[in-house]
């Protein structure tokens, strides 16, 4: 695998002198950012938090440089904005949205529907009937509270098993798969311009999981379900490559939805070593060849910008370093990359 990307470095001219080792300066040289080099029609964005946006004026700095779209790493996920019934806490989300807007960017908004990450207080043992009406509940009030501030929703969240069917959730168990039809049409109703996403892990290469997913896309938009997207998370790893991204988020094009890739990361075994930094340069590349060579590809983001606060290692013992900058903030080869990779596809696009 490293033999092979290094030669694929080779082929494609890479040189490490195209970054910078600092953070870049987004108002006096543009040209030099990810957002200054991204063409107009495809936004760049990386997930971020509260912590460091608050405490960190490099982490601050460097969101604004390069990305033109902030995804709400945790601050909208519904455990954290109600905690307890009826007594939301915008305070992290609202923000985001300020930083965002103060920045020029964008913001996506993740997740509405998901297994993980519901309020303690919420539970199995009620009603259908309640659980459906304290989901639709969550949905519409956080909707509407950021209409027209938020351009996209993950609406629904990892909803397929790895096996391709539907996951088994408590929503499932409660409340049939219609719930994930529901879920969008609620959205739709409280904020009719935002576009809507479902988004999954697995799905980047041609698994059994994308099929499944490609199989409900498919059937929810032939109902007329308000499905405008679909996210590939692609947390990747060197031992597991995507095959065929371009394909198979072409298929998924063809069914009339836009793509994203909408939480690129890619995880090292620890410590990293220079050649395995370069691999991993190459695989953010083969993502980003991806989602431009997909004309209705939307956006290209990646889940955290730097080692300093990658959910990486405490989900995974013993790996890290999964970012585009590293812990001191300096740029790694994988923003190298993706930079020498903006400016190829400048030079060879007709204006
Ligand atoms: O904020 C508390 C802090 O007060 C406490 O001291 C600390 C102790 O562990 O926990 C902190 O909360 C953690 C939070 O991240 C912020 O760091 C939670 O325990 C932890 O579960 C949470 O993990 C997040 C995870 O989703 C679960 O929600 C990760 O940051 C976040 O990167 C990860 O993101 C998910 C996407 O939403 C969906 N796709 C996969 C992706 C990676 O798992």
């Amino acid at each position: 695998m490293a033999l092979f990307l290094v030669a694929c470095a080779a082929y494609v001219g890479w040189d490490r002198d195209v970054g910078q080792a600092d953070p870049p300066s987004g108002q006096d040289a543009p040209s030099l950012t990810l957002r200054g080099l991204m063409p107009g029609n495809v936004r760049i964005g990386a997930a971020a938090d509260g912590a460091l946006l608050d405490a960190d004026p490099r982490y601050r700095a460097t969101l604004a440089a390069d990305f033109n779209a902030i995804t709400a790493e945790n601050a909208m996920k519904w455990a954290n904005l109600e905690p307890t019934p009826g007594a939301y806490d915008w305070t992290a989300s609202d923000r985001l949205i300020s930083f965002a807007q103060e920045n020029g960017q964008a913001v996506y908004g993740h997740t509405l529907v998901w297994h993980s990450s519901v309020p303690p207080w919420v539970s199995e043992e009620w009603s259908a009937e309640r659980l459906r009406a304290a989901l639709r509940q969550h949905v519409v009030t956080t909707v509407t509270r950021y209409r027209g501030q938020v351009w996209a929703w993950d609406v629904v969240n990892e909803v397929i098993a790895e096996d391709g069917s539907l996951r088994d959730s408590m929503w499932l168990r409660r409340l049939g798969p219609s719930y994930i039809a529901d879920a969008f049409r609620w959205a739709h109703e409280a904020d009719p311009d935002a576009r809507l996403f479902i988004n999954e892990y697995g799905v980047e290469g041609r698994t059994k999981k994308a099929n499944g997913l490609f199989k409900l896309v498919r059937g929810l938009r032939a109902d007329g379900v308000p499905v405008h997207g679909v996210g590939f998370q692609a947390h990747l790893r060197l031992d597991a490559v995507p095959e065929d991204p371009i394909g198979n988020m072409r298929r998924f094009a063809a069914l009339g939805v836009s793509v994203a890739v909408t939480e690129l990361d890619v995880r090292l075994a620890l410590p990293a070593k220079p050649e395995m930094l370069l691999d991993q340069a190459l695989l953010y590349q083969h993502m980003l060849r991806a989602c431009l060579a997909v004309s209705t590809c939307e956006s290209f983001t990646v889940w955290g910008f730097t080692d300093a606060s990658s959910w990486i290692s405490a989900h995974y013992p013993g790996y890290g370093a999964a970012c585009l900058y590293d812990k001191d903030m300096r740029a790694k080869p994988a923003r190298d990359l993706l930079l020498h990779e903006l400016r190829t596809h400048a030079d060879e696009t007709p204006s």
